[in-house]
Protein backbone atom coordinates (compact mmCIF):
# COMPACT_ATOMS: atom_id res chain seq x y z
CA UNK A 1 0.00 0.00 0.00
CA UNK A 2 1.19 3.48 -0.75
CA UNK A 3 1.82 6.17 2.19
CA UNK A 4 -0.10 9.70 2.23
CA UNK A 5 3.44 11.10 1.59
CA UNK A 6 4.09 8.71 -1.80
CA UNK A 7 0.58 10.04 -2.89
CA UNK A 8 1.53 13.21 -2.08
CA UNK A 9 4.45 13.23 -4.21
CA UNK A 10 2.68 11.27 -6.98
CA UNK A 11 -0.40 14.01 -7.67
CA UNK A 12 2.44 16.71 -7.05
CA UNK A 13 4.49 15.06 -9.31
CA UNK A 14 1.57 15.08 -12.32
CA UNK A 15 1.02 19.17 -11.81
CA UNK A 16 4.16 19.34 -14.33
CA UNK A 17 2.11 16.77 -17.23
CA UNK A 18 -1.28 19.04 -17.03
CA UNK A 19 -2.01 20.38 -20.06
CA UNK A 20 -3.68 23.47 -19.46
CA UNK A 21 -2.73 25.87 -22.23
CA UNK A 22 -6.32 27.86 -21.72
CA UNK A 23 -7.06 27.83 -17.85
CA UNK A 24 -3.20 27.94 -17.04
CA UNK A 25 -4.83 25.78 -13.96
CA UNK A 26 -2.90 22.91 -13.59
CA UNK A 27 -4.80 20.04 -11.70
CA UNK A 28 -3.02 16.63 -10.50
CA UNK A 29 -3.90 13.58 -9.06
CA UNK A 30 -2.97 10.21 -7.50
CA UNK A 31 -5.57 7.48 -7.36
CA UNK A 32 -5.04 4.61 -4.77
CA UNK A 33 -7.34 1.39 -5.33
CA UNK A 34 -8.42 -1.28 -2.89
CA UNK A 35 -5.78 -3.43 -4.14
CA UNK A 36 -2.58 -1.01 -4.00
CA UNK A 37 -2.63 -0.10 -7.08
CA UNK A 38 -1.81 3.45 -7.70
CA UNK A 39 -2.82 5.49 -10.95
CA UNK A 40 -1.93 9.12 -11.56
CA UNK A 41 -3.82 11.93 -14.12
CA UNK A 42 -3.84 15.49 -14.55
CA UNK A 43 -6.16 17.77 -16.38
CA UNK A 44 -5.82 17.74 -20.21
CA UNK A 45 -7.55 20.88 -21.96
CA UNK A 46 -8.98 21.37 -25.49
CA UNK A 47 -9.44 24.32 -27.89
CA UNK A 48 -12.99 22.88 -28.26
CA UNK A 49 -12.99 23.63 -24.28
CA UNK A 50 -15.67 21.12 -23.26
CA UNK A 51 -13.80 18.49 -24.23
CA UNK A 52 -11.51 19.12 -21.36
CA UNK A 53 -10.46 16.20 -18.80
CA UNK A 54 -10.14 16.82 -15.50
CA UNK A 55 -7.13 15.31 -13.19
CA UNK A 56 -9.48 12.55 -11.16
CA UNK A 57 -11.47 11.49 -14.25
CA UNK A 58 -8.03 11.02 -16.05
CA UNK A 59 -7.09 8.84 -13.55
CA UNK A 60 -10.11 7.34 -12.79
CA UNK A 61 -10.52 6.38 -16.13
CA UNK A 62 -6.93 5.07 -16.37
CA UNK A 63 -7.68 2.88 -13.45
CA UNK A 64 -10.92 1.50 -14.68
CA UNK A 65 -9.44 0.62 -18.27
CA UNK A 66 -6.64 -1.24 -16.56
CA UNK A 67 -9.92 -3.57 -14.52
CA UNK A 68 -8.81 -1.83 -11.41
CA UNK A 69 -12.82 -0.95 -10.25
CA UNK A 70 -12.75 -0.87 -6.47
CA UNK A 71 -10.94 2.84 -5.15
CA UNK A 72 -9.69 3.76 -1.88
CA UNK A 73 -8.51 7.32 -1.55
CA UNK A 74 -7.31 9.94 -4.13
CA UNK A 75 -5.16 12.63 -3.56
CA UNK A 76 -5.65 16.24 -5.80
CA UNK A 77 -2.62 18.25 -6.00
CA UNK A 78 -3.08 22.09 -7.35
CA UNK A 79 -1.05 25.21 -7.30
CA UNK A 80 -4.25 27.64 -6.04
CA UNK A 81 -4.55 29.27 -3.34
CA UNK A 82 -7.67 26.68 -2.02
CA UNK A 83 -7.64 23.64 -1.39
CA UNK A 84 -7.75 21.83 -4.97
CA UNK A 85 -10.93 19.90 -4.57
CA UNK A 86 -12.57 17.79 -6.59
CA UNK A 87 -15.58 19.24 -9.33
CA UNK A 88 -19.12 18.14 -9.17
CA UNK A 89 -18.49 15.87 -12.14
CA UNK A 90 -15.49 14.09 -10.87
CA UNK A 91 -17.32 12.96 -7.60
CA UNK A 92 -20.08 11.33 -9.26
CA UNK A 93 -17.87 9.74 -11.46
CA UNK A 94 -15.47 8.89 -8.79
CA UNK A 95 -18.18 7.37 -6.08
CA UNK A 96 -19.20 5.25 -8.67
CA UNK A 97 -16.09 3.13 -7.92
CA UNK A 98 -15.22 4.54 -4.48
CA UNK A 99 -18.24 5.18 -2.72
CA UNK A 100 -19.06 7.30 0.32
CA UNK A 101 -16.15 6.23 2.63
CA UNK A 102 -13.57 6.80 -0.45
CA UNK A 103 -10.72 9.15 1.27
CA UNK A 104 -10.37 12.63 -0.52
CA UNK A 105 -7.30 14.66 0.08
CA UNK A 106 -7.16 17.88 -1.48
CA UNK A 107 -4.05 19.61 -1.30
CA UNK A 108 -3.47 23.44 -1.48
CA UNK A 109 -0.34 25.51 -3.45
CA UNK A 110 1.64 25.75 0.00
CA UNK A 111 1.47 21.69 0.06
CA UNK A 112 -1.19 21.49 3.58
CA UNK A 113 -3.74 18.98 3.17
CA UNK A 114 -7.45 18.83 3.99
CA UNK A 115 -8.44 15.23 4.67
CA UNK A 116 -12.18 14.45 3.64
CA UNK A 117 -14.47 11.61 2.23
CA UNK A 118 -16.27 11.42 -1.20
CA UNK A 119 -19.40 11.07 1.26
CA UNK A 120 -18.80 14.51 2.57
CA UNK A 121 -18.34 15.87 -1.00
CA UNK A 122 -21.18 14.48 -2.19
CA UNK A 123 -24.35 13.38 -0.32
CA UNK A 124 -26.95 11.55 -2.23
CA UNK A 125 -24.99 10.56 -5.52
CA UNK A 126 -26.38 8.64 -7.71
CA UNK A 127 -25.53 5.07 -7.63
CA UNK A 128 -26.76 1.33 -8.04
CA UNK A 129 -29.44 1.22 -5.70
CA UNK A 130 -31.14 4.54 -6.41
CA UNK A 131 -31.77 3.39 -9.73
CA UNK A 132 -32.82 -0.10 -8.29
CA UNK A 133 -30.10 -2.14 -9.64
CA UNK A 134 -29.40 -5.39 -7.93
CA UNK A 135 -25.91 -5.00 -6.07
N1 LIG B 1 -9.94 20.70 -13.08
C1 LIG B 1 -9.52 19.47 -12.71
O1 LIG B 1 -8.63 18.89 -13.33
N2 LIG B 1 -10.12 18.90 -11.64
C2 LIG B 1 -11.14 19.45 -10.92
O2 LIG B 1 -11.79 18.79 -10.15
C3 LIG B 1 -11.42 20.88 -11.11
C4 LIG B 1 -11.02 21.43 -12.43
C5 LIG B 1 -9.31 21.34 -14.25
C6 LIG B 1 -10.22 21.48 -15.43
C7 LIG B 1 -9.60 22.66 -16.14
O3 LIG B 1 -8.56 22.17 -16.98
C8 LIG B 1 -8.97 23.48 -15.04
O4 LIG B 1 -8.89 22.63 -13.90
C9 LIG B 1 -9.76 24.73 -14.69
O5 LIG B 1 -11.08 24.42 -14.36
Amino acid sequence: MATEKELIEKATAMLDMAYNPYSHFPVGAALECEDGAVYTGCNIENASYGLTICAERCAAFKAVSEGHTKFKRIVNAGRCEDYCWPCGACRQVLNEFGGAAMEVVCLNGAGDAVRTTLGALIPHAVDAAWLGEPQ
